[in-house]
């Protein structure tokens, strides 16, 4: 079992009867979709679901999980995902998958939210390994990127996996995808943005966090709201 893998059966062990479950997308959410289905099956879990992309909504549907469709959800028990950097104060930066409309939604409508990495993820500062990725209007994104420049990023929009066209989000949005001065805050990058006209969601998940497990040489760690948890096989 990887540290990915690890941390996400134990999340999976955490979740209890009668709630609603929302699931991330990428392979450390996979991980999650399958110990989750595998606990419905095997110990009858009554669970519902709700899924931030098409593809882990697949997933969990053929994996027999009771899936609701995003509409008919207000309030879910727990949204749990992995993330692309978290600092110390559970600060994220997330959207390699580009779907960050449904995950941004699901993380804010979680009373809680469990997010699942191994130790590559843990950063200094947000942005340190990956760009900040920017969803956007399509007809808005040179104007975006103007003002993104103008806060001296650099910007680049991004390619699909082919390298054929463009990535489109599943809200039709372009992405772009931004590297800002490490001087920057997380916090005024995120504040800056969350005011840009044409912008539609981001990647900085700030103060949405509940709990961060990571995964890291055959042992997780738990990090919560209230504090650090001891370390479990
Ligand atoms: C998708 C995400 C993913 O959670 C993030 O990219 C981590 O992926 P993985 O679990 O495959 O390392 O934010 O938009």
């Amino acid at each position: 079992m990887n540290d990915k893998q690890r941390v996400a059966v134990q999340a999976a062990k955490l979740v209890r009867d009668g709630m609603l479950v929302g699931l991330g997308t990428g392979s450390t959410a996979n991980y999650f979709i399958d110990a989750l289905a595998q606990r419905h099956a095997e110990e009858h879990l009554q669970i519902q679901t709700v899924s931030s992309s098409v593809v882990s909504a697949i997933k969990a549907q053929s994996s027999g999980l009771p899936l609701l469709a995003l509409e008919q959800v207000s309030r879910i028990d727990v949204y749990v995902d992995g993330a692309d950097e978290v600092t110390a104060d559970m600060t994220l930066l997330k959207g390699r998958g580009a779907d960050l409309v449904r995950e941004k939604l699901l993380a804010a409508a979680g009373r809680e939210f469990w997010v699942l990495i191994d130790q590559s993820k843990q950063v200094e500062h947000i942005g340190q390994n990956f760009p900040v990725a920017i969803e956007v209007m399509p007809f808005a994104w040179r104007m975006v990127q103007r003002s993104l420049s103008e806060m001296g990023a650099a910007v680049k929009l991004r390619a699909n996996a082919g390298g054929d066209g463009l990535a489109v989000s599943s809200y039709g949005s372009l992405i772009l995808d931004a590297v800002f001065d490490p001087e920057l805050s997380a916090r005024d990058i995120n504040d800056r943005l969350n005011g840009m006209p044409g912008i539609v969601e981001h990647g900085i998940f700030l103060g949405l966090a509940t709990a961060v497990f990571c995964g890291h040489a055959g042992k997780v760690t738990q990090q919560s709201v209230s504090g650090f948890l001891p370390e479990s096989g």
